[in-house]
C-alpha cells in the first residue's frame, strides 16, 4: 500500500450535499479501510454558522449516506472524532479565523504542514478562495504540500474554462491543482487503459484498419430531479460530455503513453482530445449533432413531468437533456473512423458503455447472422466487458450465429471496488494526479464543444426534437449513425440482447 502522508483535508461548501452524500462517506470507507494516515484531520467549512457537534451530525452522523445500522459504533465514533467545522462570513471575506483554525489543528494533530483544500462550492467563488488561501499563506510548500480539488464545472465555455486556469494559476501550480472528473474515478474507466495496454490481442486491431465505428452511450433514467435551477443553464453537453465522456473518450483514443505516470497518461490524453476535428461550418454542425429535451409522458401508470415543468427550470428552455454527437478525430490511428456518443437524461434505463464496432470480414463465406464483431465495455451497471462474435449453428452446411464471451468484475474473488470519490480522494491525498483532469485537457475539451453549444444557441434553422421521458432519445437518432446501424440500446445486464430485456 503507498504511504499517505500525514494531512488535513479542507472541505470548502462543507455543509452543502457533496459533503454529505459523497466526500464524507468516502473518507469513512477510507478510515475504514486502513488508508487514512495516522495524523489527519477533516475540517468542513463554509457559510453556515455551525459548530464542530452540528456539523458532524448533519453531514456525517446524520446525513443518511451511512447507514449507522450496519456499521461499527465505535468506529463511526472514531472517525467522526477527527471532524471539524470552522464557519467562514464569505468566500471573499478574511480568511484569519478559517488560517488560525487551520494552523492551530495541525499543530494539535500533528497533520505535516500538509493541506488538501477541496472546493465543493460554486464555481464563481473557486478564484477567491485560491487567492485567499494563497494570502493566508495555505499554498505554500516550503514546509509541507498544498493541494487544491477543484469540483465540476471547470468553465462554462473555452474562455471562461481558460481564464478559471489562468487565475488559479497566479495562486498554485499545475502541480498543486486537481481537476476532479468523477468518471476517472471509475475502475471500469481506469480498465479501459489496463484492456487496451495489457492485452496484445486488442491493441493491434485497434485503429482504422479494423475498428469501423465507436459508439458511447451515457443513459440516466432519472429527469433532473431536484437541479433544474443548475441543469437549466448548463444542459446535457456541458454536464456530461464535455468533462466525463470526452475524458472516456481521450482513453478510448489515446496512444500507448511512454509509461503509465500521470504525466505521460496525460500527455496521451491531451494529444487524443485535440485530434478530435473541431466542427466549424453550419451544415457540419448540424448533419452531426442532435440535441433533445424530454416531454411529459405515463410510465407504468405514473405520470412522470417534461423537462420544461420541472422544478427551477424556465417553461420555455431550449436546455438539452439529449445530446448526440458524430465526430472524427485527425490523425493516423483514428482516419475515418466516426465516433458517436449520446448523453441524456429519462431514458428507459441507468447504463454508460463504450461499443467497439469491428469492421466486417473482407469476403463473406457464411450465410445467416454474420454480424459485426463487437467488444462491449459497460462501465456501470453490470460492469464487464462482452465480446460478440460468430459461431457456427450445429448441423449441415455453415450458418452463423452470434455467440458471446463475457467477463464480469462481480466474478472477481474479494473485490470490494472502490467508490469514485474515495479513490480519487486517496489519489489526492498521495499526489497521485493520473485520474485528475490536466488543465489542457479541459481546454481542448471545450475547443471541441465550444462551437456546437455556440451553433445550438445562434445557429440558423437548429432543431430541438422532443422524446417521450422513458425512451431512446428523439425519433430520428438512428440516423446520425452511418450505413445501416444503429445505436445499441442497451439493457441493464450487459448481456442481455438489446429488445428483450426486462427494464426494473
Ligand atoms: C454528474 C452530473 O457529474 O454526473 C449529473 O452532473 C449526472 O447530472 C452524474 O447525473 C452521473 O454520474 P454517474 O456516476 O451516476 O454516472
Amino acid at each position: 500500500m503507498k504511504k499517505t502522508d500525514d494531512q488535513m483535508l479542507v472541505i470548502f461548501g462543507a455543509s452543502g450535499d457533496l459533503a454529505a452524500r459523497k466526500l464524507l462517506p468516502a473518507l469513512y470507507q477510507l478510515f475504514k479501510g486502513g488508508f487514512l494516515p495516522e495524523n489527519y484531520v477533516i475540517l468542513g467549512t463554509s457559510r453556515s454558522p455551525l459548530t464542530d457537534d452540528e456539523f458532524k451530525r448533519k453531514a456525517f452522523l446524520e446525513g443518511g449516506y451511512v447507514d449507522p445500522g450496519k456499521e461499527d459504533r465505535q468506529q463511526m465514533a472514531a472517525f467522526a472524532e477527527k471532524i471539524f467545522y470552522e464557519p467562514i462570513e464569505g468566500y471573499e471575506s478574511d480568511y484569519s479565523g478559517l488560517r488560525d483554525r487551520i494552523t492551530g489543528l495541525n499543530e494539535s494533530h500533528k497533520t505535516g504542514n500538509n493541506y488538501v483544500f477541496y472546493l465543493s462550492t460554486p464555481p464563481g467563488v473557486y478564484k477567491n478562495i485560491a487567492e485567499k488561501l494563497c494570502e493566508a499563506g495555505l499554498s505554500d510548500e516550503s514546509q509541507g504540500w498544498s493541494r487544491l480539488i477543484v469540483e465540476k464545472p471547470f468553465g462554462y465555455s473555452l474562455e471562461t474554462a481558460q481564464a478559471l486556469n489562468q487565475q488559479l494559476l497566479q495562486y498554485f501550480k499545475e502541480s498543486q491543482i486537481y481537476r476532479i472528473d468523477h468518471y476517472l474515478g471509475k475502475e471500469t474507466v481506469q480498465n479501459l487503459l489496463v484492456t487496451r495496454f495489457s492485452n496484445s490481442v486488442f491493441e493491434p486491431l485497434w485503429n482504422r484498419n479494423y475498428i469501423r465505428h465507436i459508439e458511447i452511450t451515457n443513459a440516466e433514467d432519472i429527469g433532473v430531479e431536484k437541479r433544474g435551477g443548475y441543469y437549466d443553464k448548463s444542459g446535457a453537453l456541458r454536464d456530461m460530455f464535455q468533462n466525463h465522456l470526452l475524458q472516456v473518450v481521450s482513453l478510448v483514443a489515446m496512444e500507448p503513453p511512454l509509461e503509465a505516470t500521470a504525466e505521460e497518461i496525460r500527455n496521451e490524453k491531451v494529444k487524443a482530445l485535440k485530434s478530435i476535428r473541431i466542427m466549424k461550418d453550419e451544415d457540419t454542425l448540424r448533419n452531426n449533432t442532435i440535441r433533445g429535451q424530454y416531454v411529459a409522458t405515463e410510465i407504468d401508470g405514473k405520470q412522470v413531468k417534461g423537462y420544461r415543468e420541472e422544478e427551477g427550470v424556465d417553461p420555455g428552455s431550449l436546455t438539452e437533456t439529449y445530446a448526440a454527437i458524430k465526430f472524427y478525430m485527425d490523425n493516423w490511428r483514428w482516419k475515418d473512423v466516426p465516433f458517436y456518443v449520446r448523453t441524456a437524461k429519462r431514458m428507459p434505463t441507468k447504463v454508460t458503455e463504450v461499443v467497439v464496432h469491428f469492421k466486417s470480414t473482407p469476403h463473406s463465406l457464411f450465410i445467416g447472422a454474420n454480424k459485426d464483431n463487437r467488444l462491449i465495455i459497460r462501465i456501470h451497471p453490470d460492469e464487464g466487458i462482452l465480446m460478440k462474435f460468430g459461431v457456427k449453428v450445429p448441423g449441415q452446411g455453415f450458418v452463423v450465429e452470434e455467440a458471446n464471451l463475457d467477463f464480469y468484475y462481480a466474478q472477481l474473488p474479494n473485490s470490494r471496488v472502490m467508490e469514485a470519490y474515495e479513490r480519487l480522494l486517496l489519489d489526492a491525498m498521495q499526489g497521485d494526479a493520473t485520474l485528475y483532469a490536466r488543465g489542457d485537457e479541459v481546454e481542448a475539451a471545450w475547443k471541441f464543444v465550444d462551437p456546437i453549444l455556440d451553433f445550438w444557441k445562434n445557429g440558423n434553422d437548429v432543431r430541438m426534437y422532443g422524446y417521450a421521458a422513458g425512451v431512446w432519445g428523439p425519433e430520428h437518432s438512428d440516423a446520425l449513425i452511418d450505413g445501416d446501424y444503429i445505436w445499441r440500446n442497451p439493457c441493464p445486464n450487459l448481456a442481455d440482447a438489446p429488445g428483450y430485456c426486462v427494464l426494473c
